[in-house]
């Protein structure tokens, strides 16, 4: 039987991962977008954004010629099975979701479709999206699933060949059977498979991202009360984390959360549930938000503390702006919030990233930046650790001390050894800790 031809709407994160790996499966791809830039650089074999290995894996299938990518929606309409991995970002101003990447994606869609096909949604959206999506076809024969994705930055490729589990939210057997084809290589390799209708398929993704969420602010929460009884919030974690009901994954304490999913995730969620009359089951996420929200205060306080309450005037040396280690994603960090709390507050900031220093210039212009660590903490009263980058946890304590006005050393993620900073002259604190 010939394999089904896909088509991938939406070439963001999701969608042109997605389509990268499903080429190298070995399925005919059309990606499609409506940004020209994006296709051209995607053409030409230029991601448009940082993530381990997917570049190379682009440069491989793209000689294939099994991998297109188009703005035109005319090359996907013989599609078998379209993927639909557009934006749901946080409407400006509002906790719910903008969904109108979706809308514009539907109905473009639906004005090109000729034949009989499967329609995969895969963005994360308010339940309640794919039943109006489905009004869109009502004359067309077009079969609805919801299939949930949960990738990470950083861990893409791995999240999208090998997931935890694939989640099928289906209305009909055809529409699981579509599934079971278009998944055969991943479900062949041993992936649980959940079947649900397609409400469930919806809640899932936003469940996981709350739970997620809810594990990091409790153990900051901890970290709290940690800090006014002198405990230590890393050791109170991994005494949590040999219970197996508790597990340690998700649960360090440091700075937070941030970037496109978490933060956007558990707002629109709360949004929908409002909408939905059962408001009160997740108002516990408004005190998840808020904890989260506390942390990035609290790191400028305790900077200031150590500065002798006073950050007007002082060099403060950033090492991170990502949201977190193994991306150059900047949305929502909690690295860039502190750095601009701090400049607002009068101090002199300079940031290092290893990979998110071209989208940190842009969306932040009026911090400094440096090319190195060693750059960033020159002449620095303080230095502040706020993304976990490998190479920050290897540095030699030393070689910083050499160039900074005075060894203070925050540590917003818990992943430096105190020890080793100690040792070496350095000033360390860090949040939830003595
Ligand atoms: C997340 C979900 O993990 C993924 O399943 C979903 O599909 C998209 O959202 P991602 O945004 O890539 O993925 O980030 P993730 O690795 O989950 O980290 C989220 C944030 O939590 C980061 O800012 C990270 O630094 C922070 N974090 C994570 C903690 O502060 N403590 C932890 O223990 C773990």
């Amino acid at each position: 039987m010939p394999r089904p031809k896909l088509s991938v709407i939406g070439l963001g994160y999701l969608g042109a991962t997605h389509a990268i790996c499903m080429a190298d499966l070995g399925y005919d791809v059309v990606g499609v977008d409506i940004d020209a830039a994006r296709i051209d650089a995607l053409t030409n074999g230029t991601l448009p954004f940082f993530e381990p290995g997917l570049d190379e894996l682009l440069g491989k299938v793209l000689p294939t010629g099994r991998l297109r990518f188009t703005t035109s929606y005319d090359e996907i309409a013989d599609a078998d099975v379209h993927f639909l991995c557009v934006g749901t970002p946080q409407r400006k101003g509002e906790y719910a979701a903008d969904t109108s990447q979706i809308d514009a994606a539907v109905g473009s869609l639906a004005t090109h479709v000729r034949r009989s096909c499967t329609l995969v949604g895969k963005s994360t959206v308010p339940v309640g999206t794919a039943e109006r999506i489905a009004e869109h076809f009502a004359t067309q024969d077009v079969e609805l699933v919801w299939n949930p994705e949960f990738l990470r930055e950083g861990w893409a490729i791995e999240d999208t060949l090998h997931p935890d589990r694939l989640v099928f939210g289906v209305a009909s057997p055809r529409g699981e059977a579509a599934m079971r084809e278009v998944f055969a290589p991943i479900i062949d390799s041993g992936v649980p498979v959940v079947v649900t209708d397609i409400a469930t398929a919806q809640l899932v993704k936003v469940a996981a991202n709350a739970f997620l969420a809810t594990k990091i602010s409790f153990i900051n929460a901890m970290a709290e009360v940690c800090e006014v009884v002198h405990a230590d919030v890393k050791k109170l974690s991994e005494a949590l984390s040999y219970d197996e009901r508790i597990g340690g994954r998700f649960l360090h304490a440091g700075l937070g959360f941030g970037g496109g999913c978490l933060p956007k995730d558990i707002r629109a969620f709360m949004a929908r549930a409002g909408e939905l009359g059962v408001d009160q089951a997740l108002t516990f996420l408004t005190e998840v938000d808020a904890i989260n929200q506390r942390r990035r205060a609290r790191m400028v306080d305790l900077t200031r503390e150590l500065l002798a309450d006073s950050l007007s005037g002082r060099r403060i040396g950033i090492l991170g702006a990502a949201f977190k280690p193994h991306s150059d994603d900047i949305r929502d960090s909690p690295a860039l919030d502190v750095a601009s709390r701090l400049h607002r507050a009068g101090a002199h900031v300079t940031v290092y990233d290893p990979a998110a220093l071209a989208n940190a210039r842009r969306d932040y212009p009026a911090l400094a930046y440096a090319e190195s660590a060693v750059e960033a903490a020159t002449g620095a009263d303080a230095v502040l650790h706020l993304t976990e980058w490998p190479e920050f946890r290897q540095m030699e304590p030393a070689v910083l001390g050499d160039v900074v006005r005075r060894r203070n050393v925050v540590d917003g993620r818990n992943a430096l050894d105190p020890e080793r900073w100690r040792a070496a002259g350095w000033h360390y604190r860090a949040l939830g800790r003595p």
